[in-house]
């Protein structure tokens, strides 16, 4: 039986006193039960804050992007073993602002994935469409692109990533996709695991991402296929965060 992860994405905001009130009131509010979790990727400095909060705690932590290599002359970049010192779980990769506003190819991301599973963090692999690439009805045919790059490099591996559908016209726009448009293409992403991974597909957690709030989380939740999700804004207030936890 799959439980449920919500993410938290801080995306680049924050501050060390915003932070603190904020992973202090994540830290109380929050019992996990071993079919409910949670977790946040938060901004590389501070990566050490959230391991000083949360160390003991019932949430995880980790970052939102890693470098595709291992260490070496990568002027500005972090690699994954680096974010694995400060006790992160896992690590955003491919998400479709690094896409869109930094180059990040299909192989870029599919080596990211790569690195963060040999550093021991597990890749929250995030694909989805532009609002272009669905009026085109070309939603299926780019979000299988987008996993058939990093399962054409992690094969079975891949079993141990998280995949995160998030469509590139939900994200911060308050527009969420209908829980009937998420279950679609999260059956797809999972028909094609099953392909690439076998029966662990089974077992894999597909997030639903895209102006993710409380009252709407539940009926995306209810979805056979849809493990939780990954939340941007919504994660930055820790009332509305733990509401979605908890949905
Ligand atoms: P949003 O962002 O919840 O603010 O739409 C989601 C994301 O980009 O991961």
């Amino acid at each position: 039986m799959r439980g449920k992860l919500v993410v938290g994405n801080w995306k680049m905001n924050g501050s060390l006193r915003q932070n603190d009130a904020l992973l202090a009131d994540l830290r109380s509010g929050w019992t996990a039960t071993p079919s409910r979790r949670i977790a946040i990727c938060v901004p590389f400095p501070y990566l050490w804050q959230a391991q000083a909060a949360l160390a003991g705690s019932a949430l995880d932590w980790g970052a939102q992007n890693v470098s595709e290599h291992a260490s070496g002359a990568f002027t500005g970049e972090v690699a994954a073993a680096m974010v694995a010192e400060f006790g992160s779980r896992m690590a955003i990769v491919g998400h479709s602002e690094r896409r869109a506003l930094y180059g990040e190819t299909d192989a870029t991301v599919a080596n990211k994935a790569a690195a963060a599973l040999a550093a021991g963090l597990t890749p929250i692999v995030c694909v989805g469409e532009t609002l272009a690439e669905r009026e085109a009805s070309a939603t299926d045919a780019v979000v299988l692109r987008q996993l058939d790059a990093v399962v054409a490099l992690l094969g079975a591996r891949l079993a141990q990533a998280v995949v995160a559908y998030e469509p590139v016209w939900a994200i911060g726009t308050g527009r969420t996709a209908t829980p009937q448009q998420a279950e679609a293409v999260h059956g797809l992403l999972r028909r094609r695991l099953r392909t690439a991974v076998g029966e662990a597909a089974d077992d894999m957690l597909l997030l639903y991402g895209g102006s993710v709030k409380a009252d709407n989380a539940k009926t995306l939740f209810a979805c056979a296929n849809i493990d939780g999700g990954l939340v941007g804004g919504a994660s930055l207030k820790a009332d509305e965060f733990l509401a979605i936890a908890r949905a």
